[in-house]
């Protein structure tokens, strides 16, 4: 046989095995026995051990073929992968559907799908390949772990449209492979994943590919992110397109004309769940229309054309054994439920919050009793109420204390609040609290100085303050416990990489009351610098947008206080930077070109990379949206621009080159 020959029965056993694979990982219904796979596949590796030049990326037998990462690479995900507001009973997705219905002007249909518990991937194709698979991450930047994805028998490694499509879905670990691999792991005296999604994450997280390989999961696809294209109209149109690429969607999914229909098939699948071969942790209901759903939009977090109903929390009975106190950051003392061991929703509960006083009296909580949990929103551990018929008369009653468990002082209760708090504000609790918010990602966030660390360095009386942690020094440092040279070098580079964020990072990390992340990012934008910040007036504060009087107050107050003004003083000696040097906010009254306008990005850009241009516009007002509708104002065409240029131009919606947004940007 010759090259020429070879290359043809390559290519021949390669369409083969292409379509046997397809029958058996994603339709499940397989025409030949395994027997006939594997001795195609086995030919086809002699072929290309023979011919190794022949051997492509998208060839069957490179799907395990990849070695070892150091580590995974980050990836930008140009459109965010959100997450879903939810529903918890059927006067919930009621509203949902009022919502919907309100914001546009047609009919509203649904499509109903399983909500799968396992962890949204992100898989991007070009040319007709697979390129590149992404976890979700934070839902901007998530991880590149292709070489485990490829490794899934249901993913296609090549799909018939050669334009460019991320594809997105969730990866799971079907019920009979976990109980495999718990079962194998059980024998290895591994300790055993706690339910399939965490199984399913574990596996994807692995640095070589060849422990992804097997642990057999699987995929279901349901949306898309960046695609060139507009000729789909609904999002059941993009399941049955994504179904004929090749990809595993997922058969239960229902198109419903009522929001009563919706219900029925939530109320079907509430009873049907045990059934099924993979976890689901819910129903999502989405707005079938893909004008509709841009109408409707976003909020910050989640879209306005989707919702997640959530079933009913599994609850577990279990002993309430002791009643713990802690103090936080702000001196509010919380007890806390300590619990015989318990397994709900898949992990082991020891704790539950339990908030405050008179929720312990509301439900009549005492030391001893039998209790009913859940976790609240299937994540916070939750003592729901007690068995009273289990009372034996031995519980105790449970009194919060007069004094701070950590210092002593007087604890005070606010008015109208229903915390005690302790107001010493050298409580060495709260100054510890204080400290590990300070660190923590969304602050300053100071890489390696977790909690551990800070509570070592705080009892080694080696930070009192949070000036002190620019003080460190590496003796100090190598003296704690297993803190080696590198980790204590790669602590003082990360305390040192701090000093220049910007001050929104600062003001949160101070702890300010009611000055959340987002607040902070606000002020810093407004007054740019913490000397402007600390003269500013109550009312000065107060014009701000999104500033409320409880946060005016608690801001013009905090800056007041002369420790305070001592403490930005220190921090500005050890070289923490006090202005702001984030992307500057046009003011509301400035008008721009871009004020109010729906931008669309289409084609490839010569100056800019979507992502820049879109943050240039967002800047000027203008908000940037993913496909062309009526609604569009502008859309912005450069090189190669597909069907999104042509829908425009059908639409009669203003078409402009990257020429025109450079001049519009003063560029
Ligand atoms: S749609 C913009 N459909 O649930 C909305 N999500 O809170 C994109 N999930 O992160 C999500 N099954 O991991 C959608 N059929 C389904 C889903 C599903 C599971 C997960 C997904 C997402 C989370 C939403």
């Amino acid at each position: 046989m010759d090259k020429q020959q070879a290359q043809e029965k390559i290519d021949a056993i390669k369409e083969l095995l292409h379509q046997y694979g397809h029958e058996y990982y994603v339709l499940d219904k397989p025409s030949v026995p395994d027997s006939e796979y594997d001795q195609k596949l086995r030919e086809l590796q002699e072929l290309e051990d023979a011919y190794p030049e022949l051997v492509t990326a998208d060839s069957p037998t490179q799907r395990v073929g990849a070695e070892p990462l150091e580590a995974f690479q980050k990836v930008q995900h140009n459109i965010p992968m959100l997450s879903l507001g939810n529903a918890f009973n059927a006067d919930e997705l009621r509203d949902f559907a009022r919502r919907a219905t309100e914001g546009t002007d047609k009919p509203v249909s649904y499509v109903c799908e399983l909500k799968i518990d396992g962890l949204a991937i992100s898989l991007l194709y070009e040319d007709g390949k697979f390129v590149r698979g992404a976890t979700r991450g934070d839902g901007t930047t998530g991880e590149d772990i292709t070489s485990n994805l490829r490794t899934i028998r249901s993913i296609p490694l090549t799909i018939k449209d050669k334009d460019t499509i991320e594809v997105r879905g969730e990866a799971f670990m079907p019920h009979k492979s976990f109980l495999a691999l718990n079962q194998k792991r059980d024998e290895n005296g591994d300790e055993p994943f706690a339910n399939p999604r965490n199984a399913a994450a574990g596996s994807l997280r692995q640095l070589d590919p060849k422990i992804a390989a097997k642990r057999n999961l699987d995929t279901f696809l349901y949306g898309v992110g960046e695609w060139e294209t507009g000729t789909i109209q609904s999002h059941s149109e993009r399941l049955s397109y994504l179904k004929e690429l090749g990809f595993k969607t997922n058969p239960e999914w229902r198109k419903c004309q009522t929001i009563e229909e919706v219900i029925d098939y939530v109320e079907y699948w509430t009873t049907e769940r045990p059934n099924l071969n993979y976890e689901i942790d819910g129903i999502v209901v989405k707005v079938d229309d893909l004008d509709q759903q841009e109408e409707l939009g976003y909020t910050a977090k989640s879209p306005r054309w989707a919702i997640a109903y959530k079933f009913p929390a599994e609850e577990v009975i279990t002993t309430l054994t002791d009643i713990e106190l802690s103090v936080g950051r702000t001196g509010v003392v919380t007890p806390t439920a300590i619990l015989d061991a318990v397994k709900v929703a898949g992990t082991t509960v020891k704790r539950a919050s339990l908030h405050n006083e008179d929720l312990i009296r509301a439900k009549d909580i005492r030391i001893g009793d039998t209790v009913v949990i859940k976790k609240a929103g299937d994540i916070i551990p939750e003592v729901v109420r007690v068995v009273e018929e289990k009372r034996t008369d031995k519980e105790e009653e449970f009194h919060m204390p007069t004094t701070c468990p950590a210092c002593g002082s007087d604890l005070v209760r606010l008015e109208e609040e229903v915390a005690l708090r302790c107001i010493n504000p050298n409580c060495p609790a709260q100054l510890k609290e204080g400290l590990i918010h300070f660190v923590s990602r969304n602050a300053m966030n100071i890489d390696g100085l977790g909690e551990k660390v800070i509570i070592q360095l705080f009892q080694e009386k080696l930070i009192q303050t949070i000036a002190d942690i620019y003080r460190l020094n590496r003796e100090d440092l190598l003296k704690l416990e297993r803190m080696g040279e590198k980790s204590v070098d790669n602590l003082l580079q990360a305390i040192e990489v701090s000093k220049g964020n910007s001050i929104e990072r600062l003001l949160f990390g101070l702890g300010i009351r009611f000055v959340g992340a987002k607040a902070a990012k606000t002020l810093a934008q407004q007054f740019e610098t913490i000397d402007n910040l600390q003269q500013a007036s109550y009312d000065e504060l107060i014009a701000v947008d999104e500033i409320g009087e409880k946060m005016a107050d608690s801001i013009a107050h905090y800056f007041s206080e002369q420790e305070v003004t001592d403490l930005l003083q220190e921090l500005r000696e050890l070289g923490v930077n006090m202005e702001y040097t984030g992307v500057k906010r046009s003011s509301q009254s400035e008008e721009t070109i871009f004020s109010e306008k729906t931008v669309v990005l289409t084609g490839k850009m010569e100056h800019y990379t979507r992502q820049e241009a879109k943050e240039k516009i967002e800047n000027m007002g203008g908000s940037v949206t993913g496909s062309v509708s009526k609604k569009t104002d502008i859309v912005i065409a450069g090189e190669d621009a597909g069907s999104k240029f042509e829908k425009a131009q059908k639409l009669g919606v203003t078409i402009w080159d990257e020429q025109q947004l450079r001049e519009a940007l003063n560029d």
